[in-house]
Formats: structure tokens, C-alpha cells, sequence
């Protein structure tokens, strides 16, 4: 059964580890994630930006098939389904559809702005006992074409969303989607201590988690990073994988790919992407 991240995460904060939110696009990396948590008995958050919710046929479709292999293939640690960057109406199909998590990302509005949606949103959270993930400060980079510049955000306004009672907060701390630039400066830890400083209890999620050096994430965890969040690094291996498998061209025999032989590969190196992060992150055997 699916379950809202706050437990969670609100266990990982306290034991100073982090939970990793993996994005999932298809049957495959699904599957992979899934089996790899269980493996090492780890929680887990399943992340589905509105874009993949889509390519996915709909929010309803994604429920149907993590919830069928919650059980099909007996995963019995943790398991959140949650929006990834939703939007207000986003959000509102998710609750509808059966997530157990979801994220409202307001942070390109105004701060008023932001606050008045978001607490609209902890309300119906609460009501359908879902966690609720709040964002201040955009992460920069490109996500699903929509792109942000990467800013810090305010440790008051992270305070002022924290107190309407969210779940998990992510704040902007130079974090960016995607690869980091060469020239990318790093986290601003200063932001993220003065953020905890007010935020106090609260779990922090760090956006961005595709490339960030490992003693960066350790201090961000130190520092009160609850959930962090990967995709592109699971992008990558999985296109790897696959380049090679077609380059071997073993199937080519006139006959063309055997789809399922075609997609081994890359889902195998999304069972190792995702290994290596729950290692990283201390997630490992906290379920
Ligand atoms: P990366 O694509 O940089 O791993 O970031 C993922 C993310 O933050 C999803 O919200």
C-alpha cells in the first residue's frame, strides 16, 4: 500500500539521513526502483513530474501500475507515490488519482501568492492524509522545459511556508536540475543552516540531486536535507545501457529487438544508479 512520505522522512530528519525521491517515466524504471528498495530495505519516494505523468497516459495509470506491483511483487518496504513540480491543478488530479504525495511548486509566484495556494493545498493534504512538499526559491536548470535560474531562497519566506504546515520543504540553495555547469559555484550551505535554523523540525528536500559531490550531500544532510531527489543521473545510465545494447546489435538478426531484451539493460543500470544513491544517502536498511 502506498503510504504519505511524512513518516518517513520525518525518521530520516531525525536519524540524519535522507530518503531518495526517484523519477520514474515507464514500466521499467519503475519496476527497478522498486525491486532495488525492497532489496535493501530502504524507504522510497516514486517522483512523476507532470510531463511523465502524461507520456504515462495519465495520473491514473501510474497508480494503477505501482499499486499493482506494490503487490505483484511484494514490496513491502515504504513506498510514496508523489508529484514532482505540480501545479495547482496538478496537484488536484493527483489527490483525485491516488497519490500519496504531492508536491506544489508556487515558487515562481509571488510570495503571497504562493503562501495562499499552498495552504489551500496542506488542507485537502491533510484531509486525504498525503504529504505535501512546498518549494521557495526556484531550483534552477530545466525541468520538463520548464527552466529556473537557481536562486537561494529567503530563510523568512521558507519560515513563512514551513508554518502553514507542509510536510517537507524544498528551498533553492544553488541547486540546479540537470548537470552542473563547470563554473557552478556549489550549495550554499549558509542558506540551508540559516533555513534550518528557522525551519527547525521540518525536512528539507535537496532538488538536483544528479551530480552534486558526495561530501556536499553529506553536509547537506548534516544540515537538516531529509529527501533528495534524482532523475537525470538515471536518465543517463539508463540511455547508456541501452547505446550499448543496440550498438552490440545482438538482436539485429533480420528480426529486429525483442523490446523486453532491448530495455534489460538500461533497467539494470537503473537498479545500480539507484543502489549507489540509497548507499550515499544512508537510506539503507531504514525501512
Ligand atoms: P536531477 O535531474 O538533477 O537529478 O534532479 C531531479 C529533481 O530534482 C526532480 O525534482
Amino acid at each position: 500500500m502506498l503510504v504519505s512520505a511524512k513518516e518517513m522522512l520525518t525518521k530520516a530528519k531525525a536519524g540524519k539521513y535522507a530518503v531518495g525521491q526517484f523519477n520514474i517515466n515507464n514500466l521499467e524504471w519503475t519496476k527497478s526502483i522498486l525491486l532495488t528498495a525492497q532489496e535493501l530495505n530502504s524507504p522510497v519516494i516514486l517522483g512523476v513530474s507532470e510531463g511523465a505523468g502524461k507520456y504515462m497516459t495519465g495520473y491514473k495509470t501510474v497508480v494503477g501500475m505501482v499499486n499493482g506491483m506494490l503487490e505483484e511483487l511484494n514490496i513491502t518496504v515504504p513506498v510514496a507515490l508523489h508529484l514532482d513540480h505540480g501545479s495547482y491543478e496538478g496537484c488536484l488530479k493527483c489527490v483525485e488519482a491516488g497519490f500519496s504525495s504531492i508536491m506544489f511548486d508556487g515558487s515562481h509566484y509571488p510570495i503571497e501568492e504562493n503562501i495562499e495556494k499552498t495552504k489551500e493545498l496542506v488542507k485537502i493534504a491533510a484531509e486525504h492524509n498525503m504529504s505535501l512538499e512546498a518549494e521557495v526559491g526556484s531550483i534552477g536548470g530545466e525541468e520538463d522545459g520548464v527552466i529556473g535560474r537557481g536562486e537561494c531562497a529567503d530563510p523568512n519566506e521558507c519560515k513563512a511556508i514551513a508554518d502553514l504546515g507542509v510536510t517537507m520543504l524544498a528551498a533553492g540553495i544553488g541547486n540546479i536540475h540537470g548537470k552542473y555547469p563547470d563554473n557552478w559555484e556549489g550549495l550554499s550551505f549558509e542558506t540551508l543552516d540559516a533555513i534550518q535554523k528557522l525551519t527547525g523540525d521540518m525536512p528539507l528536500v535537496l532538488h538536483g540531486g544528479t551530480g552534486i559531490p558526495e561530501d556536499m550531500i553529506k553536509k547537506a544532510i548534516s544540515l537538516g536535507v531529509a529527501k533528495i531527489n534524482v532523475n537525470t543521473e538515471c536518465q543517463l545510465s539508463f540511455a547508456e545501457a541501452t547505446r550499448k545494447y543496440i550498438e552490440a546489435g545482438k538482436d539485429l538478426e533480420g528480426k529486429g529487438f525483442d523490446p523486453r531484451k532491448l530495455l534489460a539493460p538500461g533497467a539494470e543500470a537503473i537498479k545500480a544508479t539507484v543502489k549507489e544513491k540509497m548507499e550515499l544517502f544512508g537510506s539503507v536498511g531504514k525501512a
